[in-house]
This record gives structure tokens, sequence and C-alpha cells, in this order.
């Protein structure tokens, strides 16, 4: 069987790592698998994109579909156009796409309209909020699947009540965690560890990159400043998104505290979240790798498609509100947030599990 296997946006590269691990580690006497990595080009700088592909051992990309910036049709229509002329001049059998990006919608709408099966890893997981793109992304490519990886029993439950059959779907659990837990004795300080003189539990970093959060100007000073006036003088970190700097240029924030600096690649960035009192974040996946280090976790973010993480992890909704930053923030500096557990099967050996079953639907087909 041939795999096309879709990365395209940061988010992807460590979903991707393991499963190609694991698929290159198969019995290759009984190995019908063969896959072609194929990067959309939908994150091109190289902080956003090759620092990861060599921190995590990721194989050059195949193809480069170098669909770079626009806006969501735009973007997504490039990728639509190019994928679909690859796979007019060499066909494959399956496309497998990752969570919840404009690539894993795209691609998943070509193979399947070429008659290639689909299978999506990290399916079934929803915020029912429609206006974010990656909800719209997440219900179009299940739509539209084959097999379903998952990374939850609530995944599971969201596929069973859309008339997905028990067969279709696979409770794997979480290659994001598998990159994770295999890539932990290696995190490294990043150069703001020095420059900051950062100490292990004492500061704080955030991220922000949701257009409902960053587009909007006084917002996110809002944002900005009910940190900063909540962190008892802590140092405040802050790896800036693309999206994110644009708007911040404009508002001139400034303070002792706070360290505006470029996106971190993965190693970095994980050590400064293992080592921190405390993340704030609009991001999904890191609200995942949190509840694993065990690191509280403030969403700000009035939904979640990831309810495990705060049932089970040390995550928790504190909404778009600047104003409900403080009492979260509060029980972060008086040591009463929550310690939590690690959800089933986040355990490291996802991406074996997945390349087992890849294995046996490709003896299926073969
Ligand atoms: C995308 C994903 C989001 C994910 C995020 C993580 C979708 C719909 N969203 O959002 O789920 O959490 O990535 O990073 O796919 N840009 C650069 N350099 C880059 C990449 C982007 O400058 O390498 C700029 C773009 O020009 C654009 C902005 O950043 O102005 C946003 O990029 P885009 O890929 O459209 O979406 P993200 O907000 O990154």
């Amino acid at each position: 069987m041939k795999i096309d296997i879709i990365a395209g946006a940061r988010p992807n590269f460590m979903k991707i790592a393991p499963i190609i691990e694991a698929i290159k580690h198969t019995d290759p006497e009984q190995n019908r698998l063969t896959y072609r990595l194929i990067h959309t080009g939908q994150h091109y700088d190289k902080k956003m994109s090759a620092d990861f592909f060599e921190q995590l051992g990721i194989p050059e990309p195949d193809v480069n579909l170098d669909a770079r910036s626009g806006t969501q049709a735009e973007q997504t229509a490039r990728i639509m156009t190019r994928y679909e002329k690859l796979l007019l001049e060499t066909p494959a059998d399956l496309c497998l796409v990752v969570g919840d990006v404009t690539s894993t919608m795209a691609c998943s709408i070509v193979a399947k309209k070429l008659g290639m099966k689909v299978a999506h890893v990290e399916a079934g997981i929803r915020s029912y909020d429609l206006t974010m793109p990656e909800e719209i992304n997440r219900m179009v490519t299940d739509s539209i699947t084959d097999y379903f990886f998952t990374t939850s029993e609530v995944a599971n439950n969201n596929l069973r009540k859309a008339g997905i059959s028990e067969e279709r779907i696979f409770f794997v659990g979480n290659t994001m965690i598998d990159t994770l837990l295999k890539n932990r004795p290696r995190f490294t300080p990043p150069p703001i560890w020095e420059e900051a003189k950062l100490e292990k539990g004492q500061y704080i970093v955030m991220t922000m990159h949701r257009p409902a959060n960053v587009d909007e100007e006084q917002k996110l000073k809002r944002f900005m400043e009910a940190i900063l006036n909540n962190v008892h003088g802590l140092p405040v970190v802050f790896p800036v998104h693309p999206r994110t700097a644009k708007m911040l240029d404009r508002l001139g924030i400034e303070a002792d505290n706070l360290h505006l600096i470029g996106p971190l690649p993965y190693l970095e960035f994980n050590y400064l979240v293992e080592n921190s009192k405390a993340v704030l974040t609009d991001s999904g996946g890191i609200t995942e790798e949190t509840t694993v280090m065990g690191v509280p976790c403030i969403t700000l973010r009035d939904n979640t498609e990831r309810p495990e993480t705060i049932t089970e992890g040390t995550n928790e909704l504190v909404g778009t509100d600047p104003a409900k930053i403080a009492p979260a923030l509060e029980r972060v500096f008086n040591n009463t947030w929550k310690t939590g557990s690690i959800p089933e099967k986040w355990d490291g050996k996802t991406g074996k599990r997945i390349a087992e079953i890849l294995k046996k639907l490709g003896n299926i087909s073969a």
C-alpha cells in the first residue's frame, strides 16, 4: 500500500514524526507499506518548519507543494490543485492526514475525490465552535475519512454519534505525546534562559495566535495588560507566532519582565514549558503537552476540542475575557491549581499502534 503522509503546518510535524518512524520499523518481510512525505508548504519559515524536521529527525519531504500564505481559500485552493496534479501523475492508495490545519482538509478532499482512502490521525475531536477554521477542517475531514485514529474515548463517542461504525474507529492514543516522551530527555534551554536569568518554576510562558484573540488590537492589548499585572513581577516569556508579531509590533507593548522572542524550536520550547510555573495559551496541542508534563495551563479560549486535558489534565478554560486572567493566575500563585493525570494510551506507543493497523489494512487491500 502506497501512503501519502501529509504535513503542512507546525503542529503537524510532531504528529507525523512517530508515524514515519514506526512505519520504517515495521517488519520489512511482511511490510507492504511504502510512504511518500508531502509537505504542503503552509508553514515555510525555518522557525516554523525546517527546525522541527531537523530536531525531530523527520526525513526530507519527498514533495513540497509550496503553498505558502494567503487567505484560507487561497491556501486551500493552492494545496488542492497542486496535490491533485501530483496524484494524477503519481497516484497513491491512502492519504494519511493529521490534526486540523488547512492542509489536513485540503489534501483529504483531493484524495477522496480521486478514489483514495483517507486516514485521519486525531480524528473525532470537536469544539463545536464553527468560528474556528480548525473546527471546519475537522468536520470536513472526518466526513470523508475512512479510517479514524483517535486520541480519546470522547473522540470515539463523537464519531459514534455521527454514525461511524466501530470497525473504522481505532483508539490509538496521541502521537504528539509519543514525540514529547521520546524527546523529553533532549529538551534544552533556549538562549533566553541565560539572557533573562530564568529559574525553574519562576517564570510564565505564553503563546497566542488565534485570530479571535490576536486580530483585534485592543483585545490583545487588554490580554497583555491583564497578564503582566498579575504575574507578581515574574518574567513572562512569549515566543511569538508570525500572525501575532504583526499585531504586537503595532501595539508596541513593553515591560521589563516581558520577553517577546521569535518562535522556538521544539526542544527549546518544551524545555521552557516543562520548567515554567504555568503556561497561558490559546493553542490546543500545548494543553496536551502541559497535561503530560504536569504544568498548570490556563487556556484563553471559550471552548476546547480536547476536554480530557481539563477533566483529567492540568488545563483549565478561562475564556477570552481578559478579566478572567487575574483569578486564574492567583490560583497558580497560591498553589491551588489542580495536579491532574495522564489520559489513557498517551504512553509513547501510538505511532507503533498506527503502523500495525496500517500494515493490516495494507495486507487487506493488497
Ligand atoms: C495554523 C493552523 C493552526 C495552528 C497554527 C500553529 C490552520 C487553519 N491553522 O494557523 O491550527 O495552531 O498554524 O502555528 O491551518 N506565516 C509566516 N511564516 C510561516 C507561516 C505563517 O509568516 O512559516 C504567517 C502567514 O503569512 C500568515 C500567518 O502567519 O500571515 C498565519 O499563518 P497560517 O498558516 O495562515 O495560519 P496560522 O495562524 O499559522
